[in-house]
């Protein structure tokens, strides 16, 4: 099947630090093939983020808001498909340069085949809309509810993203939403949902949308860190929702959080867009700093916006 890579080059479709990703028309239809950093690095040696995206994904089942993993295979990519590839770091990691040909000859590469979201990026898809002047209540609660269906179906399985943004929600050609890029995810032992990492992997991820009591935790004497995830997805949820609806984020200081006037923004919203008042209050409680136990459960947050949702078909 691989073969026909020569013939038909996939395209770069972005590239982070847990590799690339391209778009590629397959036998089967196009698929995003992402090439993962970690080939070569002794399992003993990666952190738990590199191990694990693909087992995650594996264990996980379907979901209709989860980017679905197809198949996963290992092999020799062709230089014609490395060519795009700017980062220097990861095309020395996939294809060192041979000391004596001064070529570069890439390596065995473990790939994953990901459902292919034409629409791209969440952060992408929401400028064109607002754009295009199609950009509506209902759009947007209809967004919401999908991400929150996404982190719902993790959080029953006490799996954290821990990499929620924008950037990390894709868009397929209906306009349902799902969430990708699992490199940093977690699946905790407990529903008390504590994760006890090293101090290098406690860190990482998008510091913007993790929760202040996530923030705090620190190291204790063995190096080891206790970080309570148990309340993250609510307020993650939150920061993405305000982020949706106002195009801008929470916080003007990401080190003291100070938490935003929801029903306020919402009036003074240049788009002049009518928020429903439960949708707001539910931003609001999402981002309480103090007391993570009073945000609403990820369970509650869904069957909110199921309601909110109705409510505001059967108004119009
Ligand atoms: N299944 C997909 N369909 C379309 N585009 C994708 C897909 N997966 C990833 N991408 C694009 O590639 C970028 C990087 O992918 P991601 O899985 O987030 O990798 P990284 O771990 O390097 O951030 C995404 O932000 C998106 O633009
Ligand atoms: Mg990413």
């Amino acid at each position: 099947m691989f073969s026909e890579w020569e013939a038909n080059i996939p395209r770069l479709l972005g590239e982070g630090a847990f590799g690339a990703v391209f778009k590629w028309k397959s036998p089967v239809g196009y698929l995003a093939i992402k090439l993962l950093r970690n080939y070569g690095i002794p399992s003993s040696q990666l952190s738990v983020y590199f191990k694990d995206e693909w087992q995650l994904l594996e264990s996980l089942g379907f979901h209709e808001n989860i980017a679905q993993l197809l198949y996963r295979f290992t092999f020799k990519p062709p230089l014609s498909l490395l060519k795009s590839i700017t980062d220097v770091s990861l095309l020395d990691n996939v294809a060192p340069i041979n000391e004596h040909t001064q070529q570069r000859e890439p390596r065995s590469c473990s790939f994953l085949g990901l459902e292919y979201f034409s629409e791209g990026t969440l952060q992408s898809y929401l400028s064109k809309v607002r754009q295009s002047g199609q950009w509506s209540v209902s759009r947007l609660l209809e967004i919401c509810y999908d991400i929150a269906k996404g982190v719902k179906f993790l959080f029953d399985q006490r799996i954290v993203h821990r990499d929620m943004k924008l950037d990390n929600l894709l868009v397929t050609r209906s306009g349902v939403v799902a969430l990708c890029d699992f490199g940093l995810a977690l699946q905790l032992p407990d529903q008390q949902m504590i994760a006890r990492l090293s101090i290098s992997d406690a860190k990482g991820g998008n510091i913007n949308h993790l929760a202040p009591e996530v923030r705090r935790a620190k190291a204790n004497d063995n190096q080891e860190v206790e970080i309570p995830y148990k309340f993250q997805p609510s307020w993650e949820l939150g920061v993405l929702f305000f982020e949706i609806s106002f195009d801008s984020f929470p916080f003007d200081n990401i080190d003291k959080l100070i938490p935003p006037d929801v029903r306020n923004q919402a009036q003074q919203h240049p788009s002049g867009m009518t928020f429903p008042e439960e949708f707001l209050d539910l931003i609001q409680r999402c981002l309480c700093v103090d007391q993570p136990s009073s945000r609403p459960t990820v369970k509650e947050i869904c069957s909110l916006l199921e309601s909110i949702k109705t409510d505001l078909s059967l108004n119009h």
